[in-house]
């Protein structure tokens, strides 16, 4: 089965709302309408609203960046499911930033997995290993064990899609080699199909992301293993991003 290859950006902490909406703008205006690509947008929670309003296009959604696990309550600061679920088709859960800088378990991000996927929003989970782990030959060790526990008690994950940053390459300018990534991609297939069985694991989409620009997006395009890109720095260029969107397009997977 083909699977719809997917190009997501996410902008982190970047973009005033000012700055948001002309980066969508100017995205918008650089896109072709027929793009055989599905694009996720995913700007800071603030601008979620303004973003949602200028889309109109059935190929382009709106992803956020995390979610909190609970229903609601004396939460301070933190952003529920049902309150995305009107404007994000898409959420990413346990990216390495979330898992470093604000002590994000495999725990947690189970819970939030599990909140995400009962809210029916798309959790895009985020697996990646240190460089620490890399250089000892232990990163689809590292890949496959987080998985699995993050995975716990969720027996419904057709319509998940897997990020693999490593997170040596995340910001660094330092992208994975494709046959590096192609091992990785391959494990994770293995091991969801291990769990939930083989038409799962063909359905699922696997991203790559780490670096990722317009110059070496089509490398990883041309992968069988990889389904489409996770993107930080690159998209906050409409240039870049619509070009690495393309490159996509262009690939057909
Ligand atoms: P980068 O970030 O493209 O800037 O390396 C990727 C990510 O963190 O998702």
């Amino acid at each position: 089965m083909k699977r719809t290859p997917l190009i997501a950006g996410n902008w982190k902490m970047n973009t005033t709302t000012d700055e948001a909406i002309r980066l969508v703008k100017e995205i918008l205006e650089r896109l072709e309408d027929d793009i055989r690509t599905e694009v996720v947008l995913c700007p800071p929670f603030i601008s979620l609203y303004p973003v949602f309003q200028m889309l109109s296009s059935e190929h382009i959604f709106l992803g956020a960046q995390n979610l909190h696990y609970e229903e609601s309550g004396a939460f301070t600061g933190e952003i529920s499911a049902a309150m995305l679920k009107p404007f994000c088709k898409y959420v990413i859960i346990g990216h390495s930033e979330r898992r470093q800088l604000f002590g994000e378990t495999d725990e947690i991000i189970n819970l939030k997995l599990k909140k995400a996927l009962q809210a029916g929003i798309t959790p895009i989970l985020c697996l990646g290993e240190t460089l620490e782990r890399r250089e000892a030959g232990e990163a689809e060790e590292a890949i496959a064990s987080q998985l699995k526990s993050s995975l716990g008690d969720i027996s419904d994950i057709q319509s998940m899609v897997i990020a693999y940053e490593p997170i040596w390459a995340i910001g660094t300018g330092v992208n994975a080699q494709t046959g590096e990534v192609n091992l990785i991609m391959e494990r994770i297939r293995q091991t969801i199909s291990d769990i939930f069985g083989p038409s799962s694991a063909d359905r699922i989409r696997l991203l790559y992301g780490g670096s990722v620009n317009s110059q070496n997006a089509a490398d990883y395009f041309s992968c069988e293993t990889i389904d489409g890109a996770l993107v930080g720095g690159a998209s906050l260029k409409a240039e870049q991003f619509v070009s690495i969107i393309q490159q996509a397009a262009k690939a057909g997977f």
